[in-house]
């Protein structure tokens, strides 16, 4: 059966409004998923949900394998993943409270379990990344934000750091030359992983505070979490919508 999943980033450790009918652990072969997967009913739609960072948000970016998250989403029948992320915002389009559907990423993050053709075993398979967001889970975001009546940024390059600590002033000046409109630090590798394993996967972002150095406030987590619960209603306005539209068939 091909389902739907939501992996659920920084304030979505749990989802609100999700009717939850099962916690299933899962070991894989690439080792736990950060928390057992949730196999659960949002507005009547089934889905399989998996928090990102662990059900207490204490896995940071750089520990959570991803390898075992997106193997285990695959191993349930997940055809779809839609991936949320906070973010902080570069582009002067990209301001907190911003919701965003990227569309090209920038991968700066290093030393990570990033690819399932690891050693002799797996084999060499060298995936198309040319457009790393699937361009139909895109447009089905778009248009439930349309139909919810949100506005969303359509497009956008996000740039993946390592983290987890924040950037300096000159690493953001860098990303927006090299385009980037987005700084987060959890697509990557998820988003290649969900590529070699064939699954469709989209992000929706949510920016959360400016890339450091272009406001004159400091960057905080109390900050951060106080816009995180500003978008919170939006973000599961349109997910409720998104889902009638059955994007994992
Ligand atoms: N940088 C990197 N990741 C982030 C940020 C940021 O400013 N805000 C939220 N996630």
């Amino acid at each position: 059966m091909s389902a739907l999943a939501i992996i659920g980033g920084s304030g979505f450790s749990a989802f609100p409004g999700l009717e939850v009918l099962e916690r299933k652990p899962v070991e894989t072969r690439y080792g736990t998923t950060s928390a057992p997967l949730v196999r659960g009913l949002l507005n009547g739609q089934p889905l399989w949900f998996l928090a990102r960072h662990g059900p207490e948000h204490r896995l940071p970016p750089h520990r959570i394998n991803y390898r075992a998250n997106i193997q285990a989403l695959a191993d349930v029948g997940c055809s779809s993943i839609i991936a949320l992320g906070a973010v902080g915002g570069i582009h002067p389009s990209c301001a907190p409270g911003v919701l965003c559907v990227p569309d090209q990423l920038i991968d700066y993050t290093h030393g990570r379990l990033h690819s399932f053709f690891d050693d002799e075993t797996d084999g060499v398979e060298h995936v198309d990344f040319t457009h790393p967001y699937d361009e139909s889970l895109r447009q089905a975001l778009l248009a439930a934000a349309a139909e919810a009546g949100i506005a969303l940024r359509a497009g956008g390059t996000y740039g993946v750091t390592q983290g987890p600590r924040l950037e300096t002033a000159a690493e953001i000046r860098r990303m927006a030359r090299d385009g980037c409109d987005l700084v987060g630090m959890t697509a990557m590798p998820e988003a290649a992983l969900g590529r070699e394993r064939a699954l469709r996967y989209a992000t929706l972002a949510f920016v959360v505070n400016w890339g450091a150095g272009l406001s004159n406030d400091a960057i905080t987590m109390a900050a951060i979490h106080a816009q995180i619960e500003r978008c919170a209603d939006e973000i599961g306005r349109l997910l409720a919508v998104l889902v009638e539209r059955r994007p994992g068939n």
